[in-house]
């Protein structure tokens, strides 16, 4: 298994979590940059359950932050070596209504944590890789959103940074190529996620999960580990050849785009 240093953001939830815990189980040394402390503390406590297999660091931080994530970049690299991984996904799904609602303040927040902090996660994870000539692998999480309209509607600001991270994804492929570094786009579909449900009141939350699962052409929501394989493939030398690539893992989603008739 090809890499041997991978830094998560977002590694201490949902589908980051996920991941750090299959590369752990690889025997990866795994990084998780996440801006709650005390996640990053309950993803410690249960990787050193799992088993010795691996090694891993938390480090809060936010992605949004340059310096934080200078930082913990450096933090990882001083303990653990040049990186070979990064898995760009920390993410917040605040949806904020209809455009001419939304405040510029939510509008700037989705931005600087779902777009600048890609930018600067592949920033110094691209700096270590191209200082040590890691030929890196990088993978950055983007959403059905970057394709196609959300059926509910209301989430200009998620959409519009889903679809900065995919196009940044084909741009960095291209710069990054004759490096030997890989950059590619996981595309989660509905997955079950603090993130997913944050927006939803409580009492909705049932009869919205039956709702999607039906629109869904695999009839059911991800579980956060399905996404997390699809990450770990592009990570690992078993995908030598793809850069520039969106792997959709969205349990037919985007191929339905379809009426009934
Ligand atoms: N869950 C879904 O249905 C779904 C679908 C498509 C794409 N995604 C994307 O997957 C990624 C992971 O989301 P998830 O569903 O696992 O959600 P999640 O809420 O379980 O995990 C997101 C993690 O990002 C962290 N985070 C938020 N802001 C941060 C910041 N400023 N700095 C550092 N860390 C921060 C959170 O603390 C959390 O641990 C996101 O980019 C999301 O947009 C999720």
């Amino acid at each position: 298994m090809k890499p041997k240093t991978v830094v998560i953001t977002g590694g201490a939830s949902g589908i980051g979590r996920a991941t750090a815990e299959l590369l752990f189980g690889a025997g990866v040394q795994v990084g998780i940059l996440d801006a709650n402390a005390s996640n990053i503390a309950r993803t410690m406590d249960k990787l050193r359950l799992q088993g010795p297999e691996g090694s891993a660091i938390g480090v809060p931080c936010d992605v949004s932050d340059e310096k934080d994530v200078q930082r913990a970049f450096a933090h990882i690299e001083g303990r653990f070596g040049p990186l070979d991984g990064l898995v760009a996904n920390a993410g917040i799904g605040t949806g904020g209504g209809l455009l001419h609602e939304l405040d510029y303040d939510t509008w700037q927040r989705v931005l600087a944590v779902n777009l600048t902090g890609v930018f600067l996660s592949c920033k110094y994870a691209l700096q270590s890789m191209l200082h040590y000539h890691t030929r890196g692998s990088i993978v950055c999480t983007s959403s059905p959103a970057a394709f196609v309209s959300m059926a509910a509607g209301e989430v200009p600001a998620y959409s519009a940074t889903k679809g900065g991270v995919s196009a940044l994804v084909r741009t960095l492929a291209i710069d990054y190529a004759s490096y030997g570094v890989r950059v590619n786009a996981v595309v989660p579909g509905a997955t079950e996620t603090p993130l997913m449900w944050d927006d939803v009141p409580l009492s909705d939350r049932e009869r919205l999960r039956a709702q999607v699962a039906q629109e869904i052409p695999l009839g059911r929501l991800a579980e956060p580990i399905e996404p997390a394989r699809a990450v770990v493939w592009l990570l690992s030398d078993a995908s030598t050849y793809v850069t520039g690539s969106h792997l959709v893992c969205d349990g037919g989603i985007l191929a339905k785009g379809s009426i009934s008739v």
